[in-house]
């Protein structure tokens, strides 16, 4: 995967997961040690480039660059000369004729990774663009989900929420398929996609039919940023009919576990109680999350060394 940009789920095949996933096995361990650094991407530059808020995945990408030993550099916005107007291909293309190594793009209009690919050099990471993909949490998702079950293939992968307004809920569909899992999506009518059969998954109005025998629950934040508003219910009647809770949650598999990308809207989508315990994993999700872009960031922009230039 040297050198190739990672945009998004739908273009990766089997093989390429399962690489992915199996490396950041591999990279668990390092975040385990006392010293949680190694010399990998020693003398590489990351460039983490965020058009749009972002906690988690932008200090994971971080602190992923950091434990491999690459230098990051992070980009706001708000603190660069995008404030004073200078255009998003032109800030990428600056920083490109810095020679970095990788650049991670989030950006609120889907496409713009790939726009901004498609001109510089360097690989480019989607790190989320507007409601299409984002390829990285799928990745972590499914990381998560195997060393839960110790398999993904032939599980059942409930995904409850605003599946129209998701880039999570597009890239898990995309991945879970790819990896022999059956994907079932569930929300309100206004809140799955018109194209949802394009999608090859099942799309469910009622909770308790879409979680009957789930192993996994996936709840999804409301992207009430980029929902129209006028056709969604309120959130009372949101939560009343798809919140899950201890309750609700009996109508999956006794032993499914629930999961969550963050940032939760608390008592929304998922109970508080059930949101911070068991069967709940959406603090693995973030664990998981460092390891697997310590392996994507590996994959893609470690340069092979002299030794593995002596072995070819
Ligand atoms: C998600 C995102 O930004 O797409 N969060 C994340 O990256 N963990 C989900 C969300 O915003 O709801």
């Amino acid at each position: 995967m040297i050198g190739r940009d990672l945009l998004g789920i739908e273009d990766l095949d089997r093989a390429d997961i399962e690489r992915i996933l199996e490396t950041a096995e591999r990279m668990q361990e390092i975040g385990e040690r006392e010293v949680k650094k190694v010399p990998t991407l020693r003398g590489r530059t990351i460039v983490n480039l965020f058009f749009e808020p972002s906690t988690r995945t932008k200090a994971s990408f971080e602190i992923a660059g950091k434990r491999l030993s690459a230098d990051v550099v992070n980009f706001t916005a708000s603190s660069s000369s995008l404030s004073k107007h200078e255009s998003i291909l032109d800030t990428a293309k600056t920083l490109d004729a810095m020679d970095p190594d990788a650049v991670i793009v989030r950006h609120r209009v889907a496409g713009v990774p790939k726009r901004i690919a498609d001109v510089l050099e360097a690989p480019v990471i989607n790190a989320g663009d507007g409601a299409h993909e984002h390829p990285t949490q799928a990745l972590l998702d499914m990381l998560t989900v195997y060393q839960e079950k110790g398999r993904i293939d032939g599980l059942t992968v409930a995904i409850i929420g605003d599946i129209a307004h998701s880039r999570v809920a597009r890239s898990n569909v995309y991945g879970f398929s790819k990896l022999g899992a059956e994907v079932r999506v569930a929300g309100p009518p206004p809140m799955i996609p018109r194209d949802v059969a394009t999608l090859g998954v099942k799309s469910y109005h009622s909770l308790r039919e879409a979680l009957d025998g789930a192993d996994v629950v996936m709840a999804l934040r409301i992207q009430l940023e980029r929902s129209t508003g006028a056709h969604f219910p309120s959130v009372r009647e949101y939560s009343s009919t798809f919140g899950l809770d201890r309750s609700k949650l009996r109508y999956a598999k006794d032993d499914a576990i629930v999961m969550h990308p963050g940032p939760v809207n608390r008592g929304v989508e998922l109970s508080p109680e059930l949101a911070d315990r068991r069967p709940s994993v959406i603090l693995d999700q973030v664990r998981n999350g460092v390891a697997l872009r310590m392996a994507v960031l590996y994959l893609i922009s470690g340069r092979p060394g002299p030794t593995a230039k002596e072995d070819a």
